[in-house]
């Protein structure tokens, strides 16, 4: 099939593919989605498809407004205290569903459901034209790094999905922070940019259960359970900014080609020789281009070891810390092993 691109203007004709049960891809601020009719098991199997994705990993329902959710589950009021203040925007709030309402293809048979409004116009638009809700994994081959541009969602999927809906670059970078709200405390199972400070003062204590979402992902694998986002290379978690020296000597020791994906400061002092991808200058601008780090340098195949670097775990760097310690693998350098 062909997969066509649809530029700003031709919004309507990508709400009319997802109407006729074909699979779009959609612009967020966190990553690009692969939507399909949340009301049509046969659109929300060809999802599973086209990633490859275990069919018991549920996906999310993607709404242009929380008017969209009372259809398929109960709003509680810390729920709603929660649409109210964050929503559009990069949360995913895990809800009861009511009986009946959602195909068992896209809640992986469970009684809840995620659901989402992103802040991208272009896809709220595209929801509200198809009249219906979306589902919305991220637009990747399972295991790889999320797609946060056109090119990245193309390279994956090209001749496999009917449509993209194009808007350039994604700003944040990784995905949404997922809130299950039917546990008390409500627990986060997947950090992001709506970090518990900010969830706290809205509805109180919040608990943070990182594992839950990785274990659904690969119930049945136990061992590949916290590598995600993987590249082909492997990618060795440097610390701190001043292991970085001994962290390239040891590399070079392997005899094995390595690149680096740090931020400018760091790359300064990198041979000129080594590949490497820039993340910015700070914690925000390394989000943002973690995932088009990972991809660029599965096109460079002859490097083998990807030395990447770290940053604190508060604020987005919970969010960061998460995605690149499961494209690790959770492999970081010890600066005391010997040589
Ligand atoms: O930012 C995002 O959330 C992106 C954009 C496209 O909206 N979407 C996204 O979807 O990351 P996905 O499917 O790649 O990740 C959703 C995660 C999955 O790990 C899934 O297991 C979990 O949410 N999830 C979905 N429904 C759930 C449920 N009822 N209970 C627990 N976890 C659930
Ligand atoms: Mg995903």
């Amino acid at each position: 099939m062909e997969t066509k691109v649809f530029e700003k203007d031709e919004v309507a004709q990508a709400a009319a593919l997802i109407k006729a049960g074909e699979v779009v891809a959609f612009p967020t601020e966190t990553v690009y989605g692969l939507g399909a009719d949340a009301t049509d098991p046969k659109a929300a199997e060809k999802v599973f498809q086209a990633k490859h994705r275990p069919a018991d990993n549920p996906l999310i329902v993607t709404v242009a407004g929380p008017e969209m959710v009372a259809q398929f589950a109960t709003i509680t009021p810390a729920a709603q205290k929660l649409m109210d203040e964050f929503w559009p925007g990069p949360l995913t709030i895990i809800l009861n569903i009511l009986p009946g309402k959602l195909s068992m293809v896209v809640t992986g048979g469970l009684q809840t459901a995620a659901f989402r409004m992103p802040a991208n116009p272009l896809t709220r638009q595209m929801i509200t034209l198809a009249g219906r809700p979306i589902v919305g994994p991220s637009a990747n081959i399972s295991g790889k790094p999320s797609g946060t541009r056109p090119e990245h969602v193309l390279h994956d999927f090209d001749g496999a999905i009917a449509g993209i809906l194009d808007d350039g670059p994604t700003t944040v970078g990784v995905e949404s922070t997922v809130i299950d709200m039917t546990v008390t405390p409500p627990a986060i199972l997947r950090p992001g940019k709506i970090t518990p400070e900010l969830l706290a003062p809205v509805i109180g204590e919040v608990q943070s259960d990182h594992h839950k979402v990785g274990a659904q992902e690969t119930p049945k694998a136990p061992g590949m359970k916290y590598k995600h986002y993987a590249p082909s290379a492997q990618v060795v978690i440097v610390d701190h900014p001043a292991d970085f020296p001994a962290a390239l000597k040891w590399a070079q020791r392997q005899g094995q080609p390595f690149g680096v994906l740090a931020t400018d400061d760091l790359l300064t002092d990198v041979p000129s020789a080594v590949p490497t991808y820039s993340l910015g200058r700070d914690v925000t601008s390394a989000t943002h281009n973690l995932f088009a780090g990972l991809r660029w340098f599965d096109l460079h195949p002859t490097v083998t070891v990807i030395l990447a670097e770290a940053f604190g775990q508060e604020g987005l760097g919970t969010a960061y810390m998460n995605r690149l310690n499961k494209s690790a693998g959770n492999d970081h350098f010890d600066p005391d092993q010997p040589a």
